[in-house]
């Protein structure tokens, strides 16, 4: 922990916007949850040592601890507003003389730079340095309203003048406030307003009565959007993403179109990259230098090798492990699986709980069937084996190297190497018959 600085978050907050039974800020941006997209800003930045505390409610005091450990968390108990969400952090800060910084759970893409920013401005000796912006629309933030370049006060939407809703600077929420002051101003806080609720923004007057000094910093929009309804986080998901793709575009990853392609925040993708349009990544995902993604592929939790091809409409699940050079094609479903170098599995085929061997064909509609309703099993194909179309491999089951199974195949018993396997029942022929059927047929309806 430094010394001098505690950094609390509001987490708390019913979320009653987002009608959804999930804590606010477990919503997820690109894959993660808010309240983790600022865990990780701080621990990215220079905050990793600071004590960072989590407000949580009782209700959702558990979620928050599992998603923010080791995190310390505390409970509000009854949700009054912000003022009344910091001083709940107060008993874990008795005797504290340094400066708390306030970040809202629901405000999660601040950058560790404005953070950085932040705790300047307070530290170059201000009482309360603020964080606004000046949103494309205003409406439901508090505004902040500024006298002759001075910080007077903090108006919510709520409290609002129709001239104080003309103000286009916003209140982010965020601030830096020295903590022994924050905690005596915050046991003075009323909650008289439209709200019925204690707002920590009352501060700001009541620095200002005193003749406190107030630095303000304007920081960009795109970090500071709040997220309070369904809509703001879709906004924020869409902000994101953009960045998303802009970082990758610079790192020489060709997006067909850019608009199309959802990141997660974890992937990690290679130099020469191609992607075609209409591709999601979910969590966990690795892909290679030089790899070519084609359209309409879905990928979560999977590892896509060097040169390998992949799609148009694969779908690779978790642990999917696919090698140098590979090929995967359309409508291929592929999850717990390695295959390795050069193998190919390019139509219409599911493959669970499998090895596929250095160049392995796999044929269109092989279905490895691993699961019996109870237990899952494994396919082991070997090296250079060939699968014909429309085989179904009932695991447990091992196909050895160079081995053929012809198509419309059921195997459930071990093929050895290089021998081919199949259990198709014979095929008869009976001559002419087709054609005595038809005229047999066609007389019938003739004599109706
Ligand atoms: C708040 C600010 C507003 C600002 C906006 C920025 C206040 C009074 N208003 O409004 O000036 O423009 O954020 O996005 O601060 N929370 C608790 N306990 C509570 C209430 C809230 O922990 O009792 C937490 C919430 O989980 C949330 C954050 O505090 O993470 C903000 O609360 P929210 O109700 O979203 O405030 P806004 O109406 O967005
Ligand atoms: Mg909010």
């Amino acid at each position: 922990m430094t010394k001098n600085r505690v950094i609390i978050i509001l987490a708390a907050g019913k979320g009653t916007r987002m009608k959804s039974d999930k804590p606010k800020v477990m919503h997820e941006i690109a894959g993660r949850p808010m309240v983790k997209h600022l865990i990780s800003t701080l621990e990215k930045g220079n905050n990793a040592k600071d004590n960072i505390i989590v407000v949580a409610s009782a209700d959702n005091a558990d979620i928050l601890t599992a998603a923010v450990a080791p995190h310390k968390v505390v409970i509000q108990t009854s949700q009054q507003g912000t003022a009344d969400a910091v001083k709940a952090a107060a008993p874990a800060l008795k005797g504290f003389t340094g400066d708390a910084l306030i970040l809202y759970g629901d405000v999660p893409l601040i950058s560790k730079e404005t953070i950085a920013d932040l705790f300047a401005a307070k530290e170059e000796g201000a009482d309360i340095a603020l964080l606004g912006f000046v949103p494309a629309d205003p409406a439901g933030y508090g505004r902040i309203i500024v006298r002759l370049g001075e910080v007077e006060a903090i108006v919510e939407h709520k409290d609002a003048s129709p001239d104080e809703r003309e103000i286009r600077l916003c209140n982010s929420g965020i601030m830096c406030v020295s903590a022994p002051k924050l905690f005596a101003w915050l046991d003075k806080i009323k909650n008289t307003n439209a709200a019925g609720e204690y707002y920590l923004t009352d501060i700001i007057a009541m620095c200002k009565g005193e003749g406190g000094k107030i630095a303000l910093i304007v920081g960009a929009n795109d970090e500071l959007l709040g997220v309070n309804s369904m809509e703001e986080l879709a906004a924020a998901e869409h902000t994101l993403q953009e960045d998303l793709r802009k970082s990758f575009m610079a790192k020489g990853v060709t997006l067909k179109d850019p608009s199309t392609t959802f990141f997660s925040f974890d992937t990690k993708i290679g130099k020469g990259v191609v992607i075609e349009p209409c591709v999601y990544f979910g969590k966990n995902v690795t892909v290679a230098d030089n790899v070519t993604i084609k359209a309409f592929s879905h990928f979560e939790g999977a590892t896509i090798g060097e040169s390998a091809s992949i799609g148009p409409f694969s779908r690779l699940r978790p642990d999917a492990d696919i090698g140098k050079s590979a090929h995967i094609g359309n409508f291929v479903e592929i999850k717990k699986s390695t295959v390795e170098q050069g193998a190919k599995v390019n139509h219409l085929t599911y493959i669970g709980d499998a090895r596929i061997g250095e160049k392995a064909n796999i044929g269109a509609g092989t279905i490895t069937c691993n699961y019996d309703g109870f237990n899952k099993y494994l396919t082991d194909i070997g090296k250079g084996a060939f699968i014909g179309s429309n085989t179904a491999l009932i695991a447990p089951v091992k196909i050895g190297d160079g081995a053929i199974v012809g198509a419309g195949s059921a195997i459930s018993k071990d093929v050895e190497a290089d021998a081919l396997a199949l259990t198709r029942a014979p095929q008869a022929q009976k001559p002419s018959w087709a054609a005595k059927f038809r005229a047999a047929k066609q007389k019938l309806k003739e004599q109706k």
